[in-house]
């Protein structure tokens, strides 16, 4: 029994081994089918992709579940692959994060949203992350949603793969003391990252039902949150 599954992974792993692609990995499946067991996932999903590049490494898991699938991305080249791949989602070439802001999404009832934007990642040249649009998300979800985004637990781990000069890396870090409420802006544990979203949830008049912190790879983490608003 063991002998047959020990040859059949073998088999499974060289067939794949020319095709292995680190960036497919679906981290994003995993934490999908956590939330079906959980009994969270939308029956009805209407869904936004705030950041979705072609599409083809996170929309495609969960495009063909989708009543509704509304996609951004600021990349022209990105955007016209997403619309030869998605032929019936409603996407958009524009700033994201500015339509957040300024409710310039196509709807405001979004029962799921990912944001997996680029890392490291600053903005207007002055912001950093989901910081400056992470409350303003809410504005734009129904009652009941699901919110996934990615976060980096360790700015030292990411720096190793892409570094950035002392004057960016101060400032970044000093966005994260600010925006997790921690004296360090180099490493927030996923506990702390936990416990300062449920705080943040809990101030906006949102309650989180759900909080899940899974690592995506050896330098980024994904953060899946479940709340309700009362409306
Ligand atoms: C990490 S990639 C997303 C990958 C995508 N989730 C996938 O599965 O293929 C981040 C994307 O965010 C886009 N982006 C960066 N700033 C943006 C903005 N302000 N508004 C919309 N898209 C933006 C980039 O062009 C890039 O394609």
């Amino acid at each position: 029994m063991v002998a047959k599954l020990y040859y059949k992974n073998k088999l499974i792993l060289k067939l794949i081994k020319p095709f292995e692609n680190k960036r497919l990995f679906t981290s994003l499946m995993l934490n999908i089918l956590t939330l079906k067991d959980y009994n969270y996932w939308p029956k009805n999903l209407i869904a936004l992709d705030a950041f979705c590049q072609t599409g083809l490494q996170w929309t495609r898991l969960f495009a063909n579940e989708a009543n509704y699938l509304e996609m951004w991305d600021i990349n022209e080249q990105a955007i016209k692959y997403a619309k030869k791949e998605f032929p019936n989602a409603n996407i958009n070439c524009g700033d994201s994060i500015n339509a957040i802001i300024n409710n310039k999404l196509h709807r405001s009832d979004f029962n799921f949203v990912l944001i997996d934007l680029p890392v490291p990642f600053r903005y207007s040249n002055t912001e950093f992350e989901h910081f400056v649009f992470f409350d303003k998300i809410f504005n734009n979800v129904a009652a009941n949603f699901i919110l996934i985004l990615n976060v980096v637990t360790n700015v030292n781990v990411m720096l190793n793969v892409h570094p950035k000069p002392k004057e960016y890396v101060d400032a970044w870090v000093n966005a994260r003391k600010l925006f997790y409420n921690s004296d360090d802006g180099y490493i927030i544990n996923p506990q702390k990252m936990k416990s300062s979203y449920e705080e943040k949830l809990l101030a906006i008049g949102i309650t989180p039902k759900l909080i899940l912190y899974n690592a995506r790879n050896q330098n980024l983490g994904i953060v899946t949150i479940v709340g309700s608003k009362s409306i």
